[in-house]
C-alpha cells in the first residue's frame, strides 16, 4: 500500500530576487555585523596584480569594505537598491563600482581574476537552471587561471521534522527581545521558505522573509564541471580549516583552467 502522502505546503508566490533586500537592509548590518578577516586574507591572495575582484550580491559591503581598503579594486553586482544604499553610507562606500542586476547573469565587463559569492547567496537563485547560468556566467568572465570562490552551508535536511517543518528558537536577549524562525523545507525541489522573526524591546515584530533553493556540495562540483570549471580547494571556512563530514559549511574555490598552449 502506498505511504500516506504528507500534506504539501503551499507556495509563497510574493517572493521575488528583490524581496530580501527590502525586507533585511535596515537590520543587515546588525544581525550580520562581523567581516571575515580571513575572508578578505584569502581573496586577497587571488586578487592579482594590480588586485582587482568582482563580490556577486554585494549587499551593504561586509567582505567588498575591507577588500577596498585593503586595496583591491572591488566591482560589486546586486539587485537591492536597498542594500547597496546602505553600502553608499559607508566610509569608502561610493567608491566602489556597482552594477545593478541579476548576479546570475554576471553583468560585468571583462575577465577577472577573481569572481567571488559569499554567505550562501548562489542559494537565493531558486531554479537548479539559474544557478548552472551562474557558473556557466562566471566562466566566462574569469581569466584564464582565475578562480571562482563561494562560501555556501552543507545542506542538513534533519532541521526538519517529520512535517518538512522547523520553529526553533534563535535567541532570549531579554525580558522583552526574541528571535525565533519558522521554516518549510520543500525537498523536492531543494527550497526551504523561511521566516525570521524578531521582536524588539520597543515591542515593535519585525519578519525577515527568505527562500531558498540549497545545492550539494557534489551538485555545485557538477555545476562547475558543466561550465568548464575545476574543483581546487575545498576547505570547512577561509582559514582553512579542513572539510569533513562534521563540515557545516564549505568554502570552494574552482578554477578555469589556463588556455590550453598552442605548439
Ligand atoms: C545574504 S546577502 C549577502 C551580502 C554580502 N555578499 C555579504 O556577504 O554580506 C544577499 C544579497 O544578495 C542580493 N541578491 C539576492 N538575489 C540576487 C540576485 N538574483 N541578483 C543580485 N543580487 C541578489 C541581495 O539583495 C543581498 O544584497
Amino acid at each position: 500500500m502506498a505511504k500516506e502522502e504528507r500534506p504539501t505546503a503551499p507556495p509563497v508566490d510574493d517572493y521575488t530576487q528583490e524581496t530580501y533586500g527590502e525586507a533585511w537592509a535596515e537590520y543587515y548590518d546588525e544581525i550580520f555585523s562581523r567581516s571575515d578577516q580571513a575572508a578578505v586574507d584569502l581573496l586577497i591572495g587571488y586578487a592579482g596584480s594590480p588586485p582587482r575582484a568582482v563580490e556577486l550580491a554585494i549587499g551593504t559591503g561586509r567582505v567588498a569594505l575591507p577588500l577596498h581598503q585593503r586595496g583591491v579594486q572591488v566591482i560589486g553586482v546586486d539587485i537591492s537598491d536597498q542594500m547597496v544604499s546602505r553600502l553608499r553610507e559607508k566610509p569608502g562606500g561610493s567608491e566602489i563600482e556597482v552594477v545593478m542586476g541579476d548576479f546570475a547573469d554576471v553583468p560585468v565587463v571583462g575577465e577577472f581574476p577573481v569572481i567571488y559569492l559569499p554567505f550562501n547567496t548562489l542559494f537565493g537563485l531558486l531554479e537548479q537552471e539559474r544557478q548552472v547560468e551562474c557558473f556557466v556566467n562566471v566562466a566566462q568572465h574569469l581569466e584564464p587561471g582565475g578562480r571562482f570562490v563561494l562560501d555556501c552551508f552543507v545542506p542538513d535536511i534533519k532541521r526538519y521534522d517529520s512535517h518538512n517543518t522547523r520553529m526553533a528558537v534563535s535567541s532570549i536577549s531579554s525580558t522583552s527581545e526574541h528571535a525565533y524562525e519558522l521554516s518549510i523545507h520543500h525537498p523536492v525541489e531543494q527550497r526551504v521558505t523561511s521566516h525570521h522573526v524578531r521582536r524588539r524591546k520597543d515591542g515593535q515584530t519585525i519578519v525577515l522573509p527568505i527562500k531558498i533553493r540549497y545545492s550539494w556540495p557534489s551538485e555545485m562540483d557538477l555545476m562547475a564541471r558543466m561550465a568548464g570549471l575545476v574543483l581546487e580547494e575545498r576547505w570547512g571556512w577561509y582559514d582553512k580549516r579542513p572539510f569533513n563530514e562534521n563540515s557545516g559549511q564549505h568554502v570552494s574555490v574552482y578554477r578555469k583552467p589556463e588556455a590550453p598552449s598552442i605548439s
